[in-house]
């Protein structure tokens, strides 16, 4: 038999501590989101255009399935299933971090993307990996060249995962260096930045703005907690240590709504963290995003067939025209547009920030 490697071995924890231990937030903050309702929106359901165009690619409505795995076996299959739906829909597949396809060589998990007509395929190395980690070495600029052809991406995430590193039993923790890093990477290839669930404040998006990042993916709390995931990893191995760290910070970082604004420093924005659904997809549009972003709301979907993908994201687009068509929002461009409330701790957050300006 062969032998898992240790980062194989953690990407199919990942997926299995995901499909079965509860890894979602307390709260889902979208639910703080109300938009209000149109009763005579004077346009017909099937003249509301849900199309859009990000980084300058056209999408049939706003959304991308963000990051979620690659780099062992079972996730060819995964990464099949996303890639043939995300190419029928015709919207954006964002891979899971290439680490071991850039360490190891593709498996074929990465590059099966490539055998589908994806409008915006992103692909993903974290920040920790740009820097040296004690022993290990860090990634190059040909490495950033390697996983990009890996998928024929048209931009590749850099993910800022430190929530995650704290409390992985094998976390990579050094942080110093990582936005110079990120800087002589963008200044070759086209990057964004990508939280993994603990959201991005307004300070950091304005340096990460400062050295060429194209967009942000805020992806905040409210949806899949990374602390979650490596709590229970650790539970599994006996690490009282690392479980506890997890238990403490499973709700940590700012929620998805209140990063989606926050961080809008007049770069894309990608919405995500806890967007299950296609309202709550036009709910981060409303409130200025450019593109919603969900991993967690498709993983078991991808388990099973690009058909069960399909279907989903069709329910998700259905749900988004709805809520277009119910705002009164013909245009995808009309929708930053329209007025919201916001209630509970959305509101409590963006009013304490904005009263301090
Ligand atoms: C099983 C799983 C694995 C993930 N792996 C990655 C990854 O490799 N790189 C990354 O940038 N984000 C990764 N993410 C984070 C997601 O892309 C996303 O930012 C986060 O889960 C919040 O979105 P959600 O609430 O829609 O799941 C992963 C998420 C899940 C559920």
């Amino acid at each position: 038999m062969v032998k898992m490697r240790q980062i194989e071995r953690r990407k199919l924890d990942h997926i299995e501590v995901a499909l079965n231990e509860d890894v979602a937030s307390a709260n889902n903050h979208w639910d703080d989101v109300k938009l209000i309702h149109c009763s005579l929106p004077e346009i017909d359901l099937e003249e509301v255009d849900t199309s859009c165009v990000l980084f300058g690619r056209k999408l049939s409505f706003p959304l991308i399935v963000t990051a979620i795995t690659g780099g062992y076996p079972n996730a060819v299959k995964i990464n099949r299933n996303l890639a043939e739906a995300c190419a029928e829909l015709q919207i954006g597949l964002g891979i899971g971090s290439q680490r071991a396809g850039v360490q190891h060589g593709d498996d074929g998990s990465y590059g099966v993307l490539k055998d589908h007509d994806i409008p915006l395929r992103i692909g993903n190395l974290g920040a920790p990996q740009l820097i040296e980690q004690g022993t290990k070495a860090k990634f190059h600029e040909d490495d950033i060249k390697t996983a990009m052809e890996m998928i024929d991406a048209h931009l590749l995430a850099i993910h800022l995962n430190f929530l995650q590193e704290i409390v992985q039993p094998e976390g990579d923790t050094h942080a110093r260096g990582c936005l110079d890093a990120m800087r002589d990477a963008a200044k070759r290839y086209p990057l964004i930045a990508k939280e993994t669930g603990a959201g991005i404040s307004r300070d950091i998006a304005v340096r990460l703005k400062g050295i060429g990042m194209r967009g942000l993916d805020v992806s905040g709390t409210g949806g899949t907690s990374f602390s979650a995931i490596e709590r229970h990893r650790a539970q599994k191995v006996g690490d009282a240590h690392c479980a506890a760290l997890g238990r403490t910070f499973d709700d940590w970082g700012i929620p998805a709504p209140v990063a989606t604004v926050w961080a809008n420093v007049g770069i894309p924005i990608i919405a995500s963290g806890g967007i299950n659904d296609g309202l709550q997809a036009a709910k981060g549009m409303v409130l200025g995003a450019s593109c919603a972003g969900a991993a967690m709301a498709l993983l078991p979907e991808a388990m099973e067939s690009a058909e069960k993908v399909m279907e989903k994201l069709r329910i998700m687009q259905s749900e988004f025209r709805a809520a277009m068509f119910l705002i009164g929002a013909k245009k995808v461009s009309e929708l930053a547009g329209k007025r919201y409330i916001l209630v509970g701790e959305t509101k409590e957050w963006l009013s304490q920030l904005k009263a301090e300006g």
